[in-house]
Formats: structure tokens, sequence, C-alpha cells
């Protein structure tokens, strides 16, 4: 990616990265018991790292639309609770029972385990919350209505719990390639294509008429997100991603390194970059600048946390 590119879209993302933290930040705020660990636990999850990747797609895509970005800030924060929520019930002793998030103890390891259950409830709850009754001035009631239908079922048994089921269903057995990919599209795919779509429904009706594309392009980044999350499993380095590498294979996960070999693995996350370029194409062709699309699709494949 040219350097000037390059500054402009981490620029981007810092600030995408920055209103979110603002959004969920005031929301919890303003919410009663801050004295207790399990608010504590809560911003633990919600606000100490990560990347914002789910953020940053709402944002980009609704903006890419034409959407003010103050429309913006409720969805990207709902998203970003539901994921937060995701990570530390997925930490847990009855899940993939890991110590080490984002550079530091897991919820469940510095506040226990039932904080951390419901540090993951109260997450989720939020999120409706805010994607309810926050503030969305231009967005017509029943565009958020179908932002709230959207994130419960991408979140639920649809989507990202029926993955983690399926996920946690598959450990210990050699599933075949079409069995993971299904875990994949649930467990992690899901809700990323819930935070493209939600940029899409914040511009209404300019926003389902690309939705048939925008979907096409997440089936191929959720894939993709994954793959390579699963990747870094295997070659990333724990002080750089901020998890406990060799995890997987410890609990004898089903991943894309595991089914097809590492080599093969990093083809697959290839190929699904081209697929995800090619679905952007189809977007430009519509008469929209997918410059930033494309940075974030580079930074999907190319990233080593
Ligand atoms: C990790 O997600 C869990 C997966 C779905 C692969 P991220 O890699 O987006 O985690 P953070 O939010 O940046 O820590
Ligand atoms: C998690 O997948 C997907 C979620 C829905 C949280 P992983 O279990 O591979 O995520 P990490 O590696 O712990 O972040
Ligand atoms: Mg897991
Ligand atoms: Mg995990
Ligand atoms: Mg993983």
């Amino acid at each position: 990616m040219p350097e000037q590119h390059l500054d402009n879209f981490l620029l981007q993302q810092q600030q995408a990265a920055e209103r979110v933290n603002q959004a969920i930040l005031s929301a919890l705020d303003a919410l009663p018991f801050s004295d207790l660990p399990l608010a504590s636990a809560m911003k633990h999850g919600a606000l100490l790292g990560g990347k914002r990747l789910r953020p940053f797609l709402t944002y980009t895509v609704g903006t890419m639309l034409g959407v003010k970005i103050n429309n913006l800030d409720i969805p990207a924060a709902a998203v970003e609770c539901i994921h937060a929520y995701s990570l530390i019930h997925d930490d847990l002793p009855a899940m993939d029972d890991d110590d080490l998030r984002r550079g530091l103890p897991t919820c469940h390891v510095k506040y226990g385990e039932g904080n951390a259950i419901l540090a993951g409830d109260a997450l989720q709850t939020l999120a409706f919350q805010l994607l309810s009754s926050g503030l969305m001035p231009d967005v017509a009631d029943k565009d958020r209505i179908a932002m709230l239908a959207e994130l419960a079922y991408s979140s639920g048994l649809a989507g990202m719990c029926g993955g983690q089921a399926l996920d946690l269903e598959a450990e210990g057995q050699q599933v075949d390639l079409e069995s993971l990919e299904r875990i994949h599209q649930h467990k992690t795919g899901a809700l990323i294509r819930a935070a493209i779509r939600l940029g899409a429904y914040a511009a209404g009706s300019k926003g389902h008429a690309i939705l048939t594309m925008l979907d096409k392009y997440a089936a191929s980044i959720g894939l993709a997100f994954q793959v390579q999350d699963d990747i870094l499993d295997v070659v990333g380095d724990s002080a750089v991603t901020g998890k406990r590498q060799g995890a997987d294979a410890q609990h004898e996960k089903s991943t894309y390194p595991s089914l097809l070999g590492l080599e093969a693995a990093q083809e697959k996350a290839r190929e699904l970059y081209f697929s995800a370029l090619d679905a952007l194409k189809e977007i430009e062709a519509q008469g929209y600048n997918t410059q930033t699309l494309i940075a974030l699709t580079n930074f999907i494949i190319e990233r080593k946390s």
C-alpha cells in the first residue's frame, strides 16, 4: 500500500477506535453500580486494548454510503459490546480456558468467573440498550429496528453462539473443511457481517440496495479473519497478539492450519482476500469509493495481532 494511503488508513482506524471507546465509556459511566467489580470487569473486557475492527467496518461502510459519522457511534459501540462479551465468555474455563488476552490477564482471571460471566451478560444487554435508545439523529426507526434484528440474529444461536457451540463440539475431532468453514462463518463471520450491515442500514435504502454485494464482501473477510486468527495461533508472537500462542493445538481445536497445514491455510487466506476485492469492485461499480475497505482488507490478512 502507498505510504500516504497507509497513513490515512491508520488515522481513520485510530479515529474510529477513539470514537467507539468514547461511546462505550459514556454508556458505562451513565449506569449505576460503578463501584462494583462487575463494572470494572466490563471496562476491562470492552475498553482495554483490541483492534476495534468491527466498529471500524461499521464506520467505514456507513460513511462510504454518505452517512454522517455521528449516526454511527451507536451501532459501532453495540457491535463492539457484543464482540467484547463474546471474548470474555470465549476465554472462560468452560470454553477456551485462556488466561491472556490483549496482553492482559483475561477477565475471569482478574475479576473471577462469576463477574466475568456477568460482565459478558451485561455487555450483551448494553449493546441492545444502546441500539434501541442511543442517538442516531438521521436514522429512520425502521432502520434502527433492522439493526436490532440483525445484531440479535447474528449474535445468537443462528450466528456467533451457534458457531461457538460448533467450535466446542469440534474439539478433539478432525472435522471436514465444509464443517470448519461453517464453524468459522458462524462464530466469527456472523458478527463481522452484522458490523457491515449495521453501517449499511444506517444509510437506509442506499444501504439496502448494495446489501448483497456487502454480504459477499463480508463472507470473504469474515472467514479470512478467522483463518488468519488460526494462523497467528501457530506462527504469531504472544508479545504481539497479546494471546497465548499455541492454545488451539493445546485444546485440539479444529482450525485451518490443523486441517490443511500452515501453507494451505495461508493460501486459503489469500484466496479469500482476492474474492473480497472482487466484491469491492462490484461496490465500486455502483459509484462508491472503496479505498478504505480495500486497505482494511489488506490489513485483515497482513495483520500480526
Ligand atoms: C478475536 O477477535 C476473536 C476472533 C473472532 C478471531 P479480534 O482479533 O478482533 O480481537 P480484538 O478485539 O482485536 O482483541
Ligand atoms: C473466537 O475464536 C470467536 C469468538 C466468537 C469469540 P477464538 O477462540 O479462536 O478467538 P481467540 O483466538 O480466543 O481470540
Ligand atoms: Mg474459541
Ligand atoms: Mg479463544
Ligand atoms: Mg483463535
